[in-house]
Protein backbone atom coordinates (compact mmCIF):
# COMPACT_ATOMS: atom_id res chain seq x y z
CA UNK A 1 0.00 0.00 0.00
CA UNK A 2 1.12 3.50 -0.50
CA UNK A 3 0.73 6.56 1.69
CA UNK A 4 -2.13 8.29 1.46
CA UNK A 5 -4.01 11.47 2.25
CA UNK A 6 -7.45 12.25 3.31
CA UNK A 7 -9.12 15.73 4.03
CA UNK A 8 -11.84 15.80 6.69
CA UNK A 9 -13.42 18.94 7.35
CA UNK A 10 -12.39 20.30 10.77
CA UNK A 11 -16.32 21.57 11.32
CA UNK A 12 -18.45 18.73 9.78
CA UNK A 13 -16.44 15.99 9.88
CA UNK A 14 -16.96 15.42 6.21
CA UNK A 15 -14.87 14.11 3.91
CA UNK A 16 -14.70 15.58 0.40
CA UNK A 17 -12.47 12.09 -0.62
CA UNK A 18 -14.83 9.87 0.22
CA UNK A 19 -18.52 8.50 1.20
CA UNK A 20 -19.66 7.72 4.31
CA UNK A 21 -22.08 5.44 5.58
CA UNK A 22 -25.05 6.39 7.31
CA UNK A 23 -27.17 4.95 10.26
CA UNK A 24 -30.60 6.60 10.35
CA UNK A 25 -33.30 5.94 12.62
CA UNK A 26 -34.94 2.87 10.87
CA UNK A 27 -31.39 1.25 11.43
CA UNK A 28 -31.44 1.49 15.00
CA UNK A 29 -34.33 -0.51 16.18
CA UNK A 30 -34.47 -1.52 19.75
CA UNK A 31 -31.41 0.64 21.06
CA UNK A 32 -32.72 3.56 22.82
CA UNK A 33 -34.52 2.59 25.58
CA UNK A 34 -37.57 4.56 24.20
CA UNK A 35 -38.74 2.21 21.38
CA UNK A 36 -42.10 3.09 20.63
CA UNK A 37 -41.12 6.97 20.40
CA UNK A 38 -38.02 5.73 18.12
CA UNK A 39 -40.49 4.22 15.99
CA UNK A 40 -42.95 7.23 15.78
CA UNK A 41 -40.12 9.51 14.86
CA UNK A 42 -39.09 7.15 12.04
CA UNK A 43 -42.52 7.06 11.00
CA UNK A 44 -42.48 11.15 10.70
CA UNK A 45 -38.51 11.03 9.04
CA UNK A 46 -35.60 8.55 8.98
CA UNK A 47 -33.42 11.17 10.28
CA UNK A 48 -29.65 10.54 9.70
CA UNK A 49 -28.55 10.12 13.55
CA UNK A 50 -24.90 9.39 12.97
CA UNK A 51 -22.32 8.76 9.90
CA UNK A 52 -18.69 7.29 9.65
CA UNK A 53 -15.78 6.83 7.05
CA UNK A 54 -14.80 2.88 6.38
CA UNK A 55 -11.65 3.95 4.06
CA UNK A 56 -11.19 0.34 2.91
CA UNK A 57 -7.86 0.08 4.81
CA UNK A 58 -6.00 -3.24 3.69
CA UNK A 59 -7.88 -5.80 6.20
CA UNK A 60 -3.87 -6.73 7.80
CA UNK A 61 -2.95 -7.06 11.43
CA UNK A 62 -0.14 -4.46 10.25
CA UNK A 63 -2.90 -1.90 8.88
CA UNK A 64 -4.49 0.90 11.02
CA UNK A 65 -8.09 1.71 9.97
CA UNK A 66 -9.03 5.37 10.23
CA UNK A 67 -11.87 7.90 9.86
CA UNK A 68 -14.23 10.14 11.55
CA UNK A 69 -17.35 10.00 12.85
CA UNK A 70 -20.39 12.61 13.32
CA UNK A 71 -23.19 11.87 15.24
CA UNK A 72 -26.00 14.70 15.03
CA UNK A 73 -27.64 16.44 17.81
CA UNK A 74 -31.26 15.22 18.71
CA UNK A 75 -32.59 12.60 21.41
CA UNK A 76 -35.20 9.89 21.67
CA UNK A 77 -37.24 10.20 24.58
CA UNK A 78 -34.62 11.52 26.87
CA UNK A 79 -31.94 9.77 25.24
CA UNK A 80 -29.12 11.51 23.20
CA UNK A 81 -27.92 10.32 19.93
CA UNK A 82 -25.55 7.87 19.92
CA UNK A 83 -23.75 5.56 18.07
CA UNK A 84 -24.84 1.85 17.93
CA UNK A 85 -21.43 0.49 19.52
CA UNK A 86 -19.68 -2.54 19.34
CA UNK A 87 -17.03 -4.62 20.62
CA UNK A 88 -14.16 -5.81 17.98
CA UNK A 89 -14.32 -9.25 16.36
CA UNK A 90 -10.18 -9.56 17.93
CA UNK A 91 -11.61 -8.67 20.88
CA UNK A 92 -8.05 -7.73 22.12
CA UNK A 93 -7.80 -4.82 20.06
CA UNK A 94 -7.41 -1.34 21.25
CA UNK A 95 -9.04 2.03 18.97
CA UNK A 96 -8.16 5.59 19.86
CA UNK A 97 -10.65 8.59 19.35
CA UNK A 98 -9.60 12.34 19.14
CA UNK A 99 -12.33 14.78 19.43
CA UNK A 100 -12.61 17.44 16.90
CA UNK A 101 -16.01 19.17 17.71
CA UNK A 102 -18.61 18.91 19.81
CA UNK A 103 -19.68 17.52 23.55
CA UNK A 104 -20.25 14.19 24.52
CA UNK A 105 -19.35 11.00 25.50
CA UNK A 106 -17.43 7.79 25.04
CA UNK A 107 -19.12 4.99 26.71
CA UNK A 108 -16.94 1.47 27.11
CA UNK A 109 -17.92 -1.82 28.86
CA UNK A 110 -15.74 -4.60 28.80
CA UNK A 111 -17.05 -8.41 28.98
CA UNK A 112 -16.94 -8.91 32.49
CA UNK A 113 -19.22 -5.69 33.47
CA UNK A 114 -16.50 -3.36 34.18
CA UNK A 115 -17.69 0.63 32.38
CA UNK A 116 -15.77 3.34 31.64
CA UNK A 117 -16.95 6.79 30.70
CA UNK A 118 -14.70 9.53 29.10
CA UNK A 119 -16.06 13.28 28.22
CA UNK A 120 -15.59 14.07 25.03
CA UNK A 121 -14.80 17.81 23.92
CA UNK A 122 -12.48 18.89 20.96
CA UNK A 123 -9.00 18.12 21.64
CA UNK A 124 -9.63 15.46 23.86
CA UNK A 125 -8.62 12.14 23.20
CA UNK A 126 -9.48 8.61 24.15
CA UNK A 127 -7.65 5.64 24.54
CA UNK A 128 -10.27 2.87 24.49
CA UNK A 129 -8.28 -0.50 25.55
CA UNK A 130 -8.54 -3.93 23.84
CA UNK A 131 -11.99 -6.05 24.96
CA UNK A 132 -14.02 -3.35 25.63
CA UNK A 133 -16.42 -2.38 23.78
CA UNK A 134 -17.21 1.66 22.55
CA UNK A 135 -20.19 4.05 21.90
CA UNK A 136 -20.14 7.52 21.23
CA UNK A 137 -22.94 9.63 22.53
CA UNK A 138 -23.93 13.63 21.35
CA UNK A 139 -24.97 15.33 24.45
CA UNK A 140 -25.12 18.93 22.73
CA UNK A 141 -28.70 20.64 21.83
CA UNK A 142 -26.79 22.06 18.64
CA UNK A 143 -23.95 20.98 17.23
CA UNK A 144 -22.47 17.51 15.81
CA UNK A 145 -19.72 15.74 17.40
CA UNK A 146 -17.20 14.96 15.41
CA UNK A 147 -14.58 12.18 16.35
CA UNK A 148 -11.39 10.96 14.69
CA UNK A 149 -10.84 7.11 14.70
CA UNK A 150 -8.04 4.51 14.40
CA UNK A 151 -8.01 1.18 15.17
CA UNK A 152 -6.01 -2.24 14.17
CA UNK A 153 -7.68 -2.65 10.49
CA UNK A 154 -8.35 -6.60 10.47
CA UNK A 155 -10.19 -5.75 14.25
CA UNK A 156 -13.71 -6.20 12.79
CA UNK A 157 -16.80 -5.30 13.86
CA UNK A 158 -19.34 -7.36 16.47
CA UNK A 159 -22.32 -4.83 16.51
CA UNK A 160 -24.46 -8.18 17.23
CA UNK A 161 -23.76 -8.61 21.35
CA UNK A 162 -24.62 -5.28 21.90
CA UNK A 163 -27.72 -5.25 19.82
CA UNK A 164 -28.85 -8.05 21.38
CA UNK A 165 -28.29 -7.49 24.46
CA UNK A 166 -27.80 -3.40 25.01
CA UNK A 167 -24.87 -1.33 26.74
CA UNK A 168 -24.79 -1.79 30.60
CA UNK A 169 -25.31 2.71 30.89
CA UNK A 170 -27.25 4.70 28.98
CA UNK A 171 -26.72 8.66 28.76
CA UNK A 172 -29.82 10.68 29.00
CA UNK A 173 -30.96 14.31 29.51
CA UNK A 174 -32.94 14.54 33.38
CA UNK A 175 -32.99 18.26 34.64
CA UNK A 176 -31.25 19.73 31.38
CA UNK A 177 -28.07 17.68 32.05
CA UNK A 178 -26.27 14.60 30.71
CA UNK A 179 -26.54 11.77 33.41
CA UNK A 180 -24.97 8.32 33.01
CA UNK A 181 -27.55 5.96 34.34
CA UNK A 182 -27.78 1.86 34.65
CA UNK A 183 -30.01 0.24 32.00
CA UNK A 184 -32.94 -1.03 33.58
CA UNK A 185 -33.49 -2.99 29.97
CA UNK A 186 -30.03 -4.66 29.60
CA UNK A 187 -30.61 -8.39 28.67
CA UNK A 188 -28.01 -10.35 30.39
CA UNK A 189 -26.58 -13.27 27.91
NI1 LIG B 1 -14.17 0.12 17.25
Amino acid sequence: MKSRLVHFDLRSGLSPDAKPIQRRLSQMKGMFLDEERRAQMEAQEDTVIYEFYDLQVPNTSGDVAFGTSIIYPGMVGNEYFMTKGHFHTVLDTAEVYFCLRGNGYLLMESPEGDVEARELRAGASVYVPGRYAHRTINTSASGPLVTFFAFRADAGHDYGTIESRGFMKLVVEQNGKAEIIDNRRRRVA
